[in-house]
């Protein structure tokens, strides 16, 4: 269709000429932190395989036996099919991990937080979402039909301000942050949120995709302050520090049960391949028996801020804040001249004018490597002119 490739090209036209057009480059992962890009080895920061699971031995055998035994797919919606027993193994290991009663298990985060959101929010109700929330819970939000109002990020006064103002209007109300922010690295402030959460009566959730594996012990952001903090939807993703793929809820029995019957992303979608199960399976058992382990990614980011001079990193991630798009461009090929593989963040994914580089830090990122890389972006990034590094860190 003419008008088709029309509408699309002069789309992107327009992408490019704010210097928002992404592209994808052939990059291939070598081991946990190694990429092979243009034809040259990088050492990469831009992987959320926080402590490099998914190269893990461990993990890898668990798949393929899985594999092996089970086959690639999982053929149906478990409601169809059949329910592995590997899913209910993952299952109750997660809900053991995050103290709840149960666990439900999905095919991504992303398709977690749109199922999730709307099987118990509806027309008439309201989710008050954190603005900096990753953008597959403002999408379950908008699914939900609920009415949706963004809170300033973390600011409990405004939040409560939004609660006085509008609670009582609706018969229910969801609060929804990150526990770890995707793009900030910054942790949300959980117990604060819950106490208001129990003194207007609104349900409380939590996308622990960042936080699971690397913060709290290893339980997440939930569980930073050393005890559970009052969250009853505790939501995240095995793709990330588990280095396998997959979403989850963990929460009580009666709302998993719900969900199995109401989330339209589990009922109307195909299980999650058995293999990926039980590699997460194998990724919890280390997460849970060497928590020193799970402790590096978020000592190493710390060793980071520390030689750069940045505030204190709360979690694996690291966000240098440049401003326009273009500055974060130039300041991404600065460092993959310099063998490191640091991607430019640019809007949508972040708010306008806060393009930035976005670190993420490994258990596995040699300690040489990262002091290498402080040195450079202290010298080279922080130091460029006003055009390149408009509003520094944050
Ligand atoms: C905070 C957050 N939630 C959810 C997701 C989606 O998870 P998944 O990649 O498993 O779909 C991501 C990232 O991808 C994320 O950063």
């Amino acid at each position: 269709m003419r008008s088709l490739d029309e509408f699309a090209a002069a789309k992107l036209a327009e992408l490019e000429r704010a210097n928002l057009r992404r592209r994808l480059v052939d990059t291939t992962r070598l081991d946990g932190i190694w990429a092979l890009r243009n034809g040259r080895r990088l050492l990469s920061f831009s992987c959320n395989d926080y402590l490099n699971l998914s190269q893990d031995p461990a993990v890898k055998a668990a798949a393929i036996d899985a594999l092996e035994r089970y086959g690639i797919g999982s053929g149906a919606s478990r409601l169809v099919t059949g329910n592995h027993p590997v899913f209910a193994a993952l299952e109750e290991r997660l809900a053991r991990l995050k103290q709840t009663q149960a666990a439900c298990v999905f095919g991504s985060g992303y398709l977690a937080n749109i199922g999730i959101i709307p099987a118990l929010i509806g027309a008439g109700d309201l989710v008050l979402v954190d603005e900096l929330a990753h953008a597959c819970l403002f999408a379950g939000a908008r699914l939900s039909r609920a009415t949706v109002m963004p809170f300033r990020h973390s600011d409990l006064a405004h939040l409560q301000a939004l609660l006085d103002q509008h609670r009582a209007r609706h018969p229910r109300v969801l609060i929804a942050t990150d526990g770890v922010f995707s793009m900030d690295g910054d942790l949300a402030p959980i117990p604060g949120l819950a106490a208001l959460a129990e003194r207007f009566d609104a349900w409380l959730m939590t996308d622990d995709a960042h936080g699971i594996g690397v913060v709290g012990g290893g339980r997440g952001s939930t569980f930073v302050a050393g005890v559970r903090a009052d969250v009853p939807l505790q939501m995240g993703t095995l793709s990330k520090a588990i280095g396998a793929y997959g979403g989850y809820l963990c929460a009580s029995a009666c709302v998993i049960e719900l969900i199995h019957n109401r989330a339209r992303s589990f009922v109307y979608s195909t299980g999650l391949p058995p293999a990926m199960a039980a590699a997460a399976v194998a990724a919890l058992d280390r997460i849970e028996t060497d928590p020193a382990y799970a402790a590096l990614p978020l000592a190493k980011a710390r060793s980071f801020t520390r030689r750069v001079g940045l505030p204190e990193a709360e979690s694996p991630i690291v966000p240098l804040i440049v401003g326009d798009a273009q500055a974060a461009l130039r300041a991404s090929r600065l460092l993959e001249a310099e063998g490191f593989l640091v991607i430019a963040i640019r809007p949508p994914t972040v708010p306008a004018g806060t393009a930035r580089l976005r670190f993420a830090f490994t258990a596995q990122h040699p300690d040489h490597e990262i002091e290498r890389l402080a040195d450079i972006v202290r010298a080279r990034i922080l130091t460029a002119p006003p055009q390149a590094q408009a509003a520094g860190a944050r």
